[in-house]
């Protein structure tokens, strides 16, 4: 609330009490976090991308430097080369494996970038002035992850809206740095789609397929 004349003095609101059952959906927001490959063609309302990217603004970083840097790849010809690009890589990574593998690799659909409405390449500027250094002296690396703090947040609220995220990898960062003419000290963190999924799913595809099962807490929790 801001007084009508006068010094201006905010007050602040109550802080929101997050109770049992906003926790139990919370949770239930997680179990359904899903990545997404399969898209339908519907595009996302403007006004929504817009809360999904102040929801990614609202990301902690190191030092409040807020490093992440976002292009929205709209052109269809950009959106092409990446598609490719990422294809050209797939199939490199599938020589990584031999025999029954390989064959189980090629079956994976590892992006829905023919059919993302939304396309968003998330970099990290490595020198923001802002935030002047703070906490990242000795581990340069908290830049990265605060982008994937942003990336994360994104995903979240996405799925809180019935839209899917599916974050792409399977590329060499610098031609997209290329195609996308970014400055130098901009380094690549996540390729990521968004858009309505085919489907609601409460289980990871790669689990589904058999690929790889999440582990049990107790293989990866350490007490010293
Ligand atoms: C950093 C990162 C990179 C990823 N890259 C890809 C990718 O290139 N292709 C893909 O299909 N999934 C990719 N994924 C999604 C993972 O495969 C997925 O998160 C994992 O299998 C668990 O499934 P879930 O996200 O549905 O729980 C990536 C996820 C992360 C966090």
């Amino acid at each position: 609330m801001v007084q009508a004349s006068g010094p201006r003095v905010t007050v602040k609101s109550d802080p929101p009490l997050f109770g049992p059952r906003f926790n139990s959906e919370l949770q239930q927001l997680f179990r359904w976090r899903r990545d997404v490959r399969r898209f339908r063609c519907d595009p996302v309302p403007e006004e929504a991308l817009m809360e999904l990217l102040e929801a990614a603004h609202t990301a902690p970083s190191v030092g409040n430097s807020q490093p992440w840097r976002i292009i929205r790849v709209a052109d269809l010809a950009n959106r092409e080369a990446v598609a490719s690009h990422v294809d050209r890589c797939n199939a490199d990574a599938a020589h990584k494996y031999e025999g029954a593998e390989q064959e189980e690799y090629r079956k994976l659909k590892l992006h829905g970038l023919r059919e993302a409405p939304v396309q968003l390449a998330f970099y990290c500027d490595r020198a923001p002035d802002a935030g002047r250094g703070l906490g990242r002296q000795t581990m340069a690396q908290t830049l990265e992850w605060s982008v994937v703090m942003a990336i994360h947040s994104l995903w979240l609220a996405a799925r809180a809206r019935g839209l899917g995220l599916g974050w792409v990898s399977i590329l060499d960062p610098a031609t997209l740095d290329k195609l996308f003419e970014v400055p130098s000290d901009w380094g690549l963190v996540g390729y990521i789609c968004l858009g309505y999924p085919m489907e609601a799913e409460d289980q990871p595809e790669l689990e589904k397929l058999k690929w790889q099962q999440r582990l049990p807490l107790s293989d990866i929790l350490f007490q010293k």
